[in-house]
C-alpha cells in the first residue's frame, strides 16, 4: 500500500516572527515539487504569517506543536483547538516528549488532545517514543505500545486512519544520537504490528509513521528508505532550510 509520505519541521521555541516568517519564505522558495506532504510546525504566534507566507506553495501545510484538550475556558497561557484552526492550522503535533517530560503531560491526556484536534478537522501528529533508560533494559518495544494503546485505542479504525504517528526515541532528540537503521526499523514495524492486532492489517498498513531524533540532511535518505518508515519529524535541522529542503527531497 502507498502510504503517504511527510515531512515535518518541529522549529520548537526557536525564532523570533520576522525570523520564523523569513525561514518559511525561504523553505517556500526552494522547495520545488515534492511528493511528500511538508509541515511547518511554528511557534504559536508565528501561524498566521508564516499562514500567509506559504499559501499558494504545494505540499506546503502549517502546523502547531500542541493545543489544550478543552474547547475553551479559563486555562490562562493555553490556546485551543478551535483557535489552531481558525487560523489555517492543518496539523498538530501531540504528545512531543518534551511536552511529556517538562508538561507532565499523560497517556490519557493526550488522548483527550486527539479526540478535540480530530474533531476540528486537523491531523494529530501523535508523538511516540522511550527515554534512555527503557531502551538500556530493552523494554522499549512494551513501553511505545502502552503509549499507543493508552493514548489511541479509543479511537475507531476509521478516526484512527486520519491520524500521523511520530516514532521519537527520547535518547535520540536533539542529541545528535540517531537511531540506527536497524532499531528505527524494529520500532516502526512494532508500531504498525501493535496497531495491526486492533484495527487490521489494512489500516495499520496505511497509516503514515514518521521518525524523529536527530533526523539531518546526511541521515534522512537512509531512514526515508527504510520499509516502515515514512517520513520524518525534523527539529534541528528544521531551522536551516537549506538542510530541512535537503530532507524534503530525501524519498
Ligand atoms: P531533533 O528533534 O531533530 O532536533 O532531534 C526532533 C523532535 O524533537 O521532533
Amino acid at each position: 500500500m502507498k502510504r503517504t509520505k511527510i515531512v515535518a519541521g518541529n522549529w520548537k521555541m526557536n525564532n523570533t516572527l520576522e525570523e520564523g516568517v523569513k525561514l518559511a519564505g525561504q523553505i517556500a522558495t526552494a522547495k520545488g515539487q515534492t511528493e511528500a506532504r511538508v509541515v511547518l510546525c511554528t511557534p504559536f504566534i508565528h501561524l498566521t504569517a508564516v499562514g500567509t507566507q506559504i499559501i499558494g506553495a504545494q505540499n506546503l501545510f502549517l502546523g502547531a506543536q500542541n493545543c489544550h484538550q478543552e474547547e475553551k475556558g479559563a486555562y490562562t497561557g493555553e490556546v485551543s483547538a478551535s483557535m489552531l484552526q481558525s487560523v489555517g492550522v492543518e496539523y498538530v503535533i501531540i504528545g512531543h516528549s518534551e511536552r511529556r517530560e517538562y508538561f507532565k503531560e499523560t497517556n490519557a491526556q493526550l488522548a483527550q488532545k486527539l479526540d478535540i484536534v480530530l474533531s476540528k478537522g486537523m491531523t494529530p501528529i501523535f508523538c511516540c517514543g522511550e527515554p534512555l533508560a527503557v531502551r538500556q533494559k530493552e523494554k522499549h518495544v512494551t513501553y511505545v505500545a502502552r503509549q499507543l494503546r493508552e493514548s489511541l485505542f479509543h479511537l475507531d479504525a476509521a478516526t484512527i486512519s486520519k491520524i500521523v504517528i511520530a516514532y521519537e526515541p527520547v535518547w535520540a532528540i536533539g542529541t545528535g544520537l540517531t537511531a540506527s537503521p536497524e532499531q528505527a526499523q524494529e520500532m516502526h514495524a512494532s508500531i504498525r504490528k501493535t496497531l495491526s492486532r486492533k484495527y487490521g492489517k489494512k489500516v495499520a498498513s496505511g497509516l503514515s509513521i514518521l521518525y524523529g531524533g536527530s533526523c539531518n540532511a546526511s541521515n534522512a535518505r537512509q531512514l526515508f528508505a527504510l520499509p516502515d518508515v515514512d517520513g520524518g519529524l525534523i527539529g534541528g535541522a528544521s531551522l536551516k532550510a537549506e538542510d530541512f529542503v535537503t530532507i524534503i527531497h530525501s524519498f
